[in-house]
């Protein structure tokens, strides 16, 4: 079949490769529709790496994905032909110890698309667990199907945070995560989300999205802006989403006495936190790795109306474009979030 694989570090062709998969009787065969481009997509494309996961054989990138099925295994009750469904694309040992704890998101054996040596769905056609899809609503379109992974990452972040109605929430960090994240915050009850970047094209963007009102950190400090909006008692949340060292480092300074921290951006180098200013206050500290259990919830929100993820689609190619796409995606302009690739009508 023909699908774009990352050869090597900097070469990327659409080329034909063979990836034959048999069905299992769990399985369902699905033909993909969309898939968005992925921060993590472009790292492997531009450095061949992430931290211990070394692109060594051409692999197919590509893991934000929906689709339809067009065959399912014996076995599956819950899907059938034509289905219209998204995908998570991490599938865990289901006998693992951590997967038998109901944290399968943590099992070290998982086997995520596109983080080598398991390929990527920028392709026709995958075989994929029929437990980890999962049908689309007829008022969620593919390209918002194609956006319940990135979705997934902010509703794991806001379940971790426990968030209580009203909350204010700080969200470091007007990318891609950062602006699931302050959607799936604002859908699970935040009263206002103040949010933090340097460029101010995205966080012009983030202010349309709802009740959020935007600080450009290169020009206002967090602390004065989140003090004033609450008599100096700071925010109940801080989401980090930039993976910033600075900013992971400041998350403690315009957090409220009780307040949670979340970690979702990861710091490319290891950082130093104010253990001391964090004890003062008693802060909770929480980490995500990806997300378990949420893409049903993050479906029912988006068919619901409540989170729009729409606006954040602001690029989109065909197919044939898919290395253009990638290239287009390493240079990003700072008016875009999420670029994605339509792999069939
Ligand atoms: N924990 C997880 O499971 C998980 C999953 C996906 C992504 N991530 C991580 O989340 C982070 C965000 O991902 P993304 O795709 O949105 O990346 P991104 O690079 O598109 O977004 C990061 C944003 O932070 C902004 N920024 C830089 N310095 C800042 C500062 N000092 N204060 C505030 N904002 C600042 C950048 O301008 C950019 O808009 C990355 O570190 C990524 O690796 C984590
Ligand atoms: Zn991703």
């Amino acid at each position: 079949m023909e699908a774009l694989v990352l050869e090597k570090k900097d070469v990327l062709r659409l080329r034909d490769i063979d990836l034959d998969e048999t069905l299992g009787p769990h399985d369902v065969r699905i033909a993909l529709r969309t898939v968005g481009i992925c921060g993590s997509d472009v790292h492997y494309y531009t450095h061949g790496a992430i931290g211990q996961f070394v692109v060594r054989e051409p692999m197919v990138l590509g893991h934000e994905a929906s689709g339809v099925i067009v065959e399912v295994g014996a076995e599956v009750k819950h899907l059938k032909v034509g289905d219209r469904v998204c995908m998570e694309p991490g599938i865990p040992d289901p006998n693992s110890k951590a997967t038998l704890q109901g944290m399968y998101n943590l099992d070290p054996a998982v086997r995520f698309w596109a983080t080598p040596p398991v390929h990527g769905v920028l392709r026709p056609t995958v075989v994929h667990p029929a437990a980890f899809t999962f049908k689309l609503p007829d008022n969620v379109s593919f390209a918002e199907g194609a956006m319940v992974e990135p979705v997934a990452v902010g509703m794991h972040a806001a379940t971790k945070a426990k968030i209580k109605p009203g909350d204010l929430a700080i969200v470091m960090g007007a990318g891609p995560i950062g602006m699931v994240t302050a959607l799936a915050a604002l859908a699970g009850g935040c009263s206002q989300v103040v949010m933090t970047d340097v460029q101010q094209p995205k966080l012009d963007l983030a202010a349309t999205l709802g009740p959020i009102t935007p600080v450009n950190v290169a020009q206002q400090n967090l602390k004065e802006v989140v003090d004033a909006m609450t008599d100096g008692w700071g925010a109940d949340l801080v989401f980090e989403c930039s993976g910033n060292e600075k900013a992971a480092a400041s998350v403690f300074a315009p957090l409220c006495p009780g307040g949670a921290v979340v970690y979702v951006g990861i710091p490319l180098q290891p950082i130093a936190y104010d253990v001391a200013a964090a004890m003062v206050k008693e802060a909770r500290v929480e980490h995500v790795f990806r997300y378990a259990h949420v893409y049903p919830r993050a479906i029912a929100l988006m068919a619901s109306g409540k989170l729009n993820v729409k606006p954040l689609i602001t690029d989109t190619f065909r197919f044939e474009e898919s290395v253009e796409a990638f290239n287009f995606a390493v240079h990003m302009p700072p008016s875009s979030v999420k670029a994605q690739i339509i792999v069939a009508e």
